[in-house]
């Protein structure tokens, strides 16, 4: 198998594509620098408090301190933010005179801390920067400060999105708060850091990285950078998410893992579909795990847009190397790669119960991920796709 053969310390470089990352393992070392470069001297590092709690995080702060930089952690974190933890943040950013963001950690910690970069120069509340029509405009661009990112699960690829999912508690909807500026400027990926995740999570977010390529992949928007980073990305995790999750210090598997789900969030730029405007609501009524619904509900949403995407599956298995040709191939590989990995096969393993179909699916067909599904949704194919995903009708 040629994955025995490559060494490590070859999977390593600096991109500028979307951003400037500087991947490689053991290169967290370089995060005093990466500050410094955007001009930090008091960097706030935003993350969550099970991480705040971990050797990690305090390692990097303590070797910023030793750098000369003012760095405190910030860590009220929950594990679908919310808008008081992005208050909660502003608020230690000026108490602290602090002049720049480190966020680090998962999907969470990123998300809060580029919010809270947003929010610490702005006058007018968190949700009047929701991602609809030109809301993004109302944003005073000059007064956001920078970010340096560091992702700890290879997964939800928010070190290079140009926004942040926060759950508005008011309506219980998870809202995506975007300007373009939100793109962090510096991404240190350093594959080391996911090595303590456990098989569970690793699994969970790694087919949260499987659903922004596939999704984005199968998006109608005409995007082909997009689509060749989605297609290269699927291959990365087909041969390396079972790898991660059986040998979680295997760092070759790690290091593919990461740039699977960096490579994801590159990707999605084109779009996503059903999978994440149900699992969106899931997360914010049920507090499900984002990555976990995302898996649960994936081969229900392909069947539901199998006319659609039947020739673009068909050009997936033939690069993936699967050896049953076409839309039924991909299928197959998904419902054996989740089953191989942990992932339950329907939504009441998971909390969902046919009670909550009622409410979840106006609140998926009002998700922004919805508009650019491969078929039209409605509330009422989505409560389909609901029932479905809930009671394993395939
Ligand atoms: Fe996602």
């Amino acid at each position: 198998m040629k994955r025995h053969n490559t060494d490590i310390s070859r999977l390593s470089g600096n991109w500028n594509y979307p951003t400037a990352i500087r991947f490689g393992v053991g290169r967290i070392r370089e995060l005093p620098d990466a500050c410094r470069a955007l001009g930090m001297a008091r960097p706030l590092l935003v993350t969550d408090p099970g991480l705040a709690a971990l050797p990690m995080v305090k390692d990097a702060a303590d070797a910023c301190r030793a750098d000369g930089l003012a760095c405190e952690i910030f860590s009220e974190v929950r594990g679908n933010p919310v808008e008081a933890n992005v208050v909660a943040g502003v608020d230690a950013y000026r108490r602290g005179e602090h002049d720049g963001i480190i966020a680090f950690g998962g999907g969470s910690a990123l998300d809060a801390g580029k919010a809270v970069a947003l929010m610490v120069g702005q006058d007018r509340p968190l949700f009047d920067f929701e991602d609809r029509e030109d809301w993004w405009t109302r944003v005073n661009a000059d007064a956001m400060a920078p970010v340096v990112a560091v992702p700890t699960t290879s997964g939800t690829g928010s070190e290079v999105g140009r926004a942040s999912v926060i759950t508005d508690e008011t309506d219980h909807r998870k809202k995506i708060i975007f300007h373009p500026k939100m793109l962090p400027a510096i991404v240190i990926d350093d594959p080391a850091l996911t090595v303590g995740l456990p098989a569970h999570i690793t699994a969970a977010v790694g087919m949260d990285a499987l659903s922004h390529n596939l999704e984005a992949f199968c998006s109608p928007v005409y995007h082909p950078m997009a689509q060749g980073i989605a297609l290269e990305g699927m291959r990365l995790i087909r041969e390396w998410l079972p790898v991660a999750c059986a040998e979680g210090d295997n760092l070759m598997a790690r290091a593919q893992m990461q740039a699977a789900s960096t490579m994801g969030a590159t990707a999605f730029q084109k779009g996503l579909g059903a999978m994440h405007a149900m699992s969106h609501p899931c997360g914010a009524v049920l507090d499900t795990h984002h990555g976990l619904t995302n898996a649960v509900v994936m081969p229900y949403v392909l069947v539901f847009n199998r006319s659609a995407i039947e020739e673009k599956l068909t050009e997936l298995a033939r690069y993936l190397g699967i050896e049953k040709p076409g839309f039924d191939g991909v299928l197959q590989w998904i419902l054996d790669l989740r089953r191989a990995i942990g992932i339950p096969h329907t939504l009441k393993e998971i909390g969902v119960t046919e009670d909550h179909v009622a409410q979840l699916a106006p609140m998926a067909e009002a998700d922004p991920s919805a508009g650019t599904n491969p078929l039209k949704l409605n509330a009422e194919n989505l409560s389909g796709l609901f029932l479905n995903s809930i009671n394993g009708v395939l």
